[in-house]
């Protein structure tokens, strides 16, 4: 059986560890510095699994001992931001989280694929990626199927179609430079551009851009959850089954797309051992232009960390 290892028993963790038990991908450690916060949860998890006729068991934890030998460790841990707030607010408070949390991780589980939810993903990734010395294939940000969802969510909605009739692919940052590319949007195989004017494609791009915005200002004491949560374990489950499938994830860039060293939302395929293969979709001039500038951003505000950081 597979173990797999969610830090920090917040809203996104203790979600992550609902799906993943809900899909039964392995035995599962939910570990937090509030150790009693992560037992309770834990608990509260397996308990209501038994409902289900489903023998999974979530372990609350606050010592790394016990995630010893993961398969996979999913870091949600750090500060989520408040109205008013942008991902990037949180970059240095974050940034001391993470590289604390991936220096424990290494130690206890050395061939792990790390997953990094905390924001913002794109930078955190990076600096999980240097602190763990893994290589790249181990390393991998969550960002597109959250944004992918959001996308999917509102352009059924315009529609009046289900959502699982619709196919999305969002690039880039994970932050409101985000690419959702209207161009390989389609319904049932029909072009979005086929269905809708390009007002209203815009106007829902925005949408998505400011999904997670919207959230915030609902929440008013944080971000969203179910749906990070439920995102996370895709790429989870797509390793562990070793599905051969196509998600977008934020990953280490080698000259693809012309990006050199830095983490980029792109389309990859997940696979047992962690990142397969970085697909390279052709992007139309706008959509090229978009991603340029989401990919700036990105490395932009990884300078401006590791200036902090020095
Ligand atoms: C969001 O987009 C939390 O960044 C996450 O809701």
């Amino acid at each position: 059986m597979k173990k797999i290892t969610i830090i920090g028993a917040g809203n996104v963790g203790a979600h992550a560890a609902v799906s993943a038990a809900t899909l039964e991908l392995g035995s599962i450690i939910l570990l937090d510095q509030n150790a009693d916060l992560a037992k309770g949860k834990a608990l509260d998890i397996t308990q209501s699994m038994a409902l289900f006729h489903n023998d999974i068991v979530v372990t609350g934890t606050g010592d790394y001992q016990d995630t010893a030998g993961s398969d996979i460790v999913i870091i949600t841990a750090g500060v989520s931001r408040k109205p008013g707030m942008s991902r990037d607010d949180l970059l240095e408070i974050n940034a001391n989280i993470v590289v604390s949390i991936v220096k424990q991780v290494v130690e206890y589980s050395p061939n792990c694929i790390l997953i990094i939810v905390t924001n913002p993903i794109n930078t955190m990734v990076q600096l999980a990626y240097e602190t763990s010395g893994f290589s790249k294939e181990r390393v991998i940000g969550m960002a597109g199927i959250l944004d992918g969802g959001r996308f999917k969510y509102y352009i059924a909605k315009e529609l009046n179609v289900g959502a699982s009739e619709v196919t999305t692919m969002v690039l880039g940052d994970h932050g409101e430079l985000m690419v959702p590319l209207e161009d390989h949007c389609q319904v049932s195989g029909q072009p979005i551009a086929e269905l809708m004017s390009r007002e209203r494609i815009e106007s829902i791009v925005h949408k998505v851009q400011h999904a997670g915005s919207v959230i915030v200002n609902l929440l008013k004491t944080g971000s969203a959850y179910f749906a990070p949560g439920l995102a996370v374990i895709q790429i989870a489950k797509a390793i562990i089954r070793d599905e051969h499938k196509t998600l977008p994830c934020a990953v280490y860039l080698e000259g693809e797309y012309g990006v050199d060293g830095s983490f980029v939302g792109v389309p990859v395929v997940l696979g047992r051992d962690g990142i397969e293969k970085i697909v390279e979709i052709h992007l139309s001039e706008k959509e090229s232009e978009a991603f340029n500038i989401s990919v700036a951003h990105i490395k932009q505000r990884t300078n401006e960390l590791k200036q902090k950081r020095v």
